[in-house]
């Protein structure tokens, strides 16, 4: 019987992620698994795809002081990625737990400021691709769908799906988007921008949808 040393930790929509030790540090092995409805060699190239571009999108990050876990290897073959283990709650948790939340929204939103300001996008900016740890320092993390633009319309993508996870879990949303964006503005004053495209979009989305009642 072959034997896996690593411990399954969570299955999510496109990958295994595997909590182990590597170089001696602890580790998240983040495993691409197969889509069986899709053709075998475009599914192995998309999850290559996805590999290679988080990687790309975590290193660059890190090298502009973004906090994410540190990536330490990839495995093409096994389509695995190996970073460093994050102590921590995910942000969709300490909503509901922590007392200071005001102030880590304050700091998701500098951390997402230093990657705009640096034309990275997230790509699924949501409030489970967050950890929060114990002294209240936010990483952030899953950057599969992540790259570099500086499109103005990319960053308020970012923005918006941040703000619909936020408002899908907590009635304190726009209090806790307030936070965020006062941090967002602080790291990276040309947000403001992204902030008003984000807005254009939210107004176009409600002037369609009262389109669609009117038929
Ligand atoms: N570096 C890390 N340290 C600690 N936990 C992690 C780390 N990376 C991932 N996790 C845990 O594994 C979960 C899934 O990881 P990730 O978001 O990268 O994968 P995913 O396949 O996109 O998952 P989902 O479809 O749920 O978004 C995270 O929500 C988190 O609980
Ligand atoms: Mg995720």
């Amino acid at each position: 019987m072959k034997r896996n040393p690593h411990k399954e930790l969570a299955k999510g929509a496109e990958a295994i992620i595997y909590q182990g030790r590597f170089l001696n540090f602890k580790v998240i092995l983040k495993k691409r698994v197969p889509k069986l409805y899709r053709l075998p060699e475009i599914d192995y190239r998309i999850r290559t795809q996805r590999l290679r571009s988080e990687a790309k999108t975590m290193v660059s990050a890190w090298q502009c002081g973004v906090r994410v876990p540190e990536l330490l290897g990839i495995d093409l073959e096994k389509t695995t990625l190996i970073c460093k283990f994050i102590e921590g709650d995910l942000l969709y948790t300490a909503v509901r737990t922590h007392d200071s939340i005001q102030k880590i929204f304050f700091k998701v939103g500098e951390e997402i400021a230093h990657l705009h300001a640096n034309d990275l996008i997230h790509g699924d900016l949501t409030v489970f691709n967050v950890i929060v740890t114990e002294k209240l320092i936010p990483y952030i993390i899953d950057f599969g769908l992540g790259g570099f633009s500086g499109e103005l319309e990319r960053k308020a993508d970012d923005l918006l799906t941040f703000y619909s996870t936020l408002k899908a879990i907590t009635p304190k949303n726009k209090q806790l988007f307030e936070n965020f964006k006062q941090g967002y503005i602080n790291g990276y004053s040309e947000g403001i921008q992204a902030l008003e495209q984000m807005r254009k979009i939210m107004s176009r989305a409600r002037y369609i949808a009262r389109e669609n009642r009117l038929e």
